[in-house]
């Protein structure tokens, strides 16, 4: 990322989640309802454990906004933890009740997590706690939130998102890559936020057969951007290619093991001519007759729908247990379950939205430039005319 910066700290159990978000325009007003809906979007969905009925996601910010407008400086956006008040004794950032830390440790690494790999990295296996606290997904919460500014920076110009579960572990309910058309019915209320809310119920039962047998589910997620400029992203710099930076973006979500842009999947198996998406001057200037590409060439938006699908791995943590080691006895054993997730699909939509909408500001920030807002406005309106002068109808991205 060239103009933004996100960094996010805190704990799954500590006191709360802090997010900094550094390189927005001063002057952009912000709307705390639309934060709070994310961070609740983010809680939501069929198959969550405990937790999210303790935590009530909103969001306080502390630096960076007046009076609702950005000031140009950091902007400080904190979540709390409300679970911090039953692990305060284990979790005490000066000194552990060492008689609660025992109870909590975990000495058994979960395969699917952090606990070995990140054990190993940082000298913890003692006590993997150390890494699971942060290795949880509970940190895409202070994700949430900075996507959930990105996003309003975007609206800002046009540029709106639909998201959708495409598919609950073997259950596709989507198939191939959505369109903006496909997205159109996704009720964010409804239980696992698919693209045809009525047609849950299977689903969800899906889900409580797996909750009884101890097992866990994930699945593939949809996102398609409309409105977005051609001309976002860079063909020279293999680290700022646009596809390239969303990629890794995307995957560092927990628990996402691949993404496809568009029908990246698809047309791996199909011939050229019915791989690509031609060129026609069309009645409203120029158009692509298909959008397999998903609105990026040569890591550079072209100006058609970002298409985007997110491949989510089970939850890492089964109530069944996996076979795993003792570290400090050697002696072979289950994972413990501790309260946990039987899928976090539906709380998936939002996350892919936050960190697309994350890579997506940062480059049209980067093009537009500007420290306030009225000249990322100004310089918005010559990007546009000078887009629209090749046969790029202005109307068509906005
Ligand atoms: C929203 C969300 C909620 C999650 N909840 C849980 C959970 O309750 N229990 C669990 O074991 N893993 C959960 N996960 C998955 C783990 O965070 C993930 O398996 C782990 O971080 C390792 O993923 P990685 O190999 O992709 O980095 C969740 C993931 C997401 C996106």
């Amino acid at each position: 990322m060239n103009r933004l910066r996100m960094l996010t700290g805190g704990e799954s159990h500590g006191p709360k989640l802090t997010t900094i978000l550094e390189g927005l325009p001063a002057g952009l007003p912000l709307n705390r309802a639309s934060i709070d809906e994310m961070l609740r979007r983010r809680q939501h969905g069929f198959g969550r454990g405990g937790r999210q009925r303790i935590e009530h996601d909103t969001v306080e910010v502390t630096g960076g906004l007046r009076n609702g407008r950005t000031l140009g400086s950091p902007l400080v956006m904190h979540v709390e933890n409300r679970d911090w008040a039953n692990w305060s004794e284990v979790m005490d950032p000066w000194e552990v009740d060492q008689s609660k830390a025992g109870e909590r440790s975990v000495t058994r690494p979960r395969p699917g997590h952090a606990d070995y790999s990140g054990g190993v990295a940082t000298d913890q296996l003692e006590d993997q706690r150390n890494v699971l606290e942060r290795a949880s997904a509970r940190e895409t919460a202070a994700r949430v939130a900075a996507g959930a500014v990105c996003c309003q920076l975007l609206e800002r110009f046009g540029i709106e998102m639909r998201s959708a579960v495409l598919a609950l572990g073997s259950h596709t309910i989507l198939e191939g890559a959505p369109t903006w058309e496909d997205l159109a019915g996704v009720d964010p209320a409804s239980p696992l936020v698919t693209p045809r809310p009525n047609d849950e119920e299977p689903l969800v039962e899906a889900v409580r057969s797996v909750r009884d047998e101890g097992e866990t589910l994930g699945g593939v997620v949809g996102l398609v951007v409309r409105g977005m400029p051609p001309g976002l992203g860079s063909y020279v710099h293999w680290d700022r290619k646009l596809d390239g930076c969303l990629a890794q973006a995307i995957t560092s979500i927990p628990s996402v093991k691949a993404v496809a842009l568009g029908e990246g999947l698809e047309v791996s198996r199909r011939v050229g001519s019915l791989a690509h998406d031609p060129f026609i001057l069309g009645e409203n200037g120029l158009e692509r007759t298909s959008n397999y590409a998903g609105g990026l060439e040569g890591g550079v938006t072209n100006g058609s729908d970002l298409v985007l699908r997110a491949f989510f791995k089970p939850i890492s943590t089964l109530r069944r247990g996996l076979p795993s080691v003792d570290l400090e006895t050697g002696e072979p054993g289950n994972t413990v379950w501790e309260r946990s997730d039987v899928t976090a699909i539906g709380a998936a939509p939002v996350i892919l939205e936050s960190m697309a909408a994350l890579i997506l500001a940062d480059a049209l920030l980067e093009t537009l430039g500007g420290q306030a807002i009225a000249d990322v406005d100004t310089s918005w309106e010559t990007y546009c005319a000078r887009v629209a002068r090749w046969w790029t109808p202005k109307q068509k991205f906005q």
